[in-house]
């Protein structure tokens, strides 16, 4: 017996290769789905049908457990293994020697910069900082108490007015220019959020200072004529940027690409991402961390929040992940940067807690078990407070390095000719052909 698909790829010229055996018990047909880098590509179940006018069979996948959305070439994850790389780079060498810009281009560029590239890269950057001061009258408008992350994802959706080119998104040039714009002027945005929580006034960018340097001179410059971060803080804070550069599919990218796909201009759509990474399971995770501690308070409340835990009363923060089921290497990295941070600040009493609690839970049968490690969120945290940082500026700290990655999954998607709007299927669980039924005439 010929199977349907079968006629499909004589059809359609394709041979050989993968395939899965599938038989549909309501029909007695069989069907040969071709397998590709280990993927069935979901429209082939349409053609399992029980009669023609059928829509076809779908997948249902809530939450992407087994679903690959897009073909990327950005960012590699092993999560059994526990490896992470950029363009094919380990994410423990450019933590090591590269700086936050070189990855941004790499991620966005494919390849790592020459010199003159680089130096043309960085000039672009810098010199993009400055935001319209209409950003600052609108920035105002916030109450005294506002969230940073709330103000980052208001403003930063608020530049697309500001930029109205900026919805030729298929025009190469105009996304150059709008790429630079957001790497630029996202840490002056998350830098005004924060001044305008303390009461103070802003600072304007230092183009005389690195990335992380100036970011650091908006925050917390005061009468000085010039504002020096001290050079290890500033490099500490640069490999945190790297760090959150990219990770792939995550929520926030996911969210990237999702309201992209609409071909709305990539301001709005880095604003889905930061709205993303809002969330406590997400960017929010660090903050949720460093609550958690301070709420343990002493190692020796540890067994009884780890009772809590396994009795699913409440999670461990900055541990587990959806694809790391080993240690996540970014976690290693931030833990050793924690420790080069506190040699400038003096040491963090959490620290010292967490550490306990970490070991605790890697021998637990319970975290072993479900293969729970410490995610990159678990010390971070710890590196912002010891930065000066509030709790409440640790997703937006996030947010200003994964823009890169956000910036290249999103030119990747706009590129990617496979890619259409976005637009899930649903598997419809409610009521039919129900009649109107008039106010005065329903029974309560
Ligand atoms: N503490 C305690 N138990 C946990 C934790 C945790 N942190 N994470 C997962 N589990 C348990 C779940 O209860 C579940 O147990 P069960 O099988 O007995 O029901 C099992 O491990 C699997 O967990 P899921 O929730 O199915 O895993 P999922 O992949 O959906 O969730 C997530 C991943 C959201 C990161 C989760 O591990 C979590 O909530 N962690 C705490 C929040 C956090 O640190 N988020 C930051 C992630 S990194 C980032 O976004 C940059």
């Amino acid at each position: 017996m010929t199977t349907q698909t079968e006629q499909h790829d004589r059809a359609a010229g394709a041979t050989g290769g993968d395939r899965l055996m599938v038989t549909d018990t309501r029909t007695g047909n069989e069907y040969e789905l071709p397998i590709e880098n280990g993927a069935v590509h979901a429209t082939e179940l349409r053609k399992i049908k029980v009669s023609d006018d059928d829509f076809g069979l779908l997948s249902y996948d809530p939450a992407y457990m087994a679903t690959a959305s897009c073909r990327s070439a950005i960012t590699f994850i092993d999560g059994e293994k526990g490896i992470l790389e950029y363009r094919g780079y380990p994410i423990e060498q450019l933590a090591e020697q590269s700086t936050y810009l070189e990855v941004a281009y790499l991620l966005i560029n494919g390849h790592l910069p020459s010199q003159a590239e680089l130096d043309e890269w960085t000039d672009l950057i810098t010199n993009h900082t400055f935001v319209h001061e209409n950003i600052k009258e609108f920035m105002q408008g916030f109450r005294h108490d506002a969230h940073p992350m709330g103000m980052l994802l208001a403003s930063v959706g608020a530049l697309s007015t500001f930029y109205p080119e900026a919805h030729a998104v298929h025009d190469a040039d105009v996304r150059h220019a709008q790429v630079i714009r957001l790497i630029a002027k996202l840490p002056t945005l998350a830098a005004f959020a924060y001044r305008h929580n303390r009461g103070m006034p802003y600072v304007y960018p230092d183009n005389e200072l690195s990335y992380a340097g100036n970011f650091l001179s908006m925050l917390y410059k005061m009468s000085e004529r010039e504002y020096k971060p001290d050079p290890r803080l500033e490099h500490a804070l640069d490999v945190l940027f790297i760090l959150h550069a990219d990770h792939e599919q995550n929520c926030s990218a996911s969210a990237v690409r999702s309201v992209g796909s609409s071909q709305v201009d990539p301001y709005s759509a880095v604003a889905a991402g930061v709205a993303a990474l809002y969330g406590p399971l997400h960017g929010g995770a660090n903050e949720a961390v460093l609550r958690m501690l301070h709420r343990i308070g002493a190692t020796e409340n540890i067994p009884a929040f780890i009772e809590g835990v396994k009795q699913g009363k409440e999670r461990l923060m900055g541990f587990g992940h959806r694809v790391y089921k080993n240690y996540d290497p970014r976690a290693r990295i931030i833990k050793r940067a924690a420790y080069e941070v506190f040699e400038v600040t003096g040491t963090n009493p959490l620290l010292e807690l967490a550490i306990a609690l970490e070991q605790i839970a890697l021998e637990d049968e319970y975290f072993v078990a479900r293969k729970l490690y410490p995610n990159v969120d678990y010390y971070s945290g710890m590196i912002y407070e010891a930065l000066g940082m509030p709790v409440a500026m640790f997703p937006v700290l996030f947010a200003i390095g994964r823009t890169s990655g956000w910036i290249a999954q999103w030119l990747e998607m706009i590129e990617d000719p496979e890619q259409r709007i976005s637009r899930p299927r649903q598997i419809y669980t409610g009521e039919h052909e129900r009649d109107y039924v008039p106010i005065g005439k329903r029974q309560v």
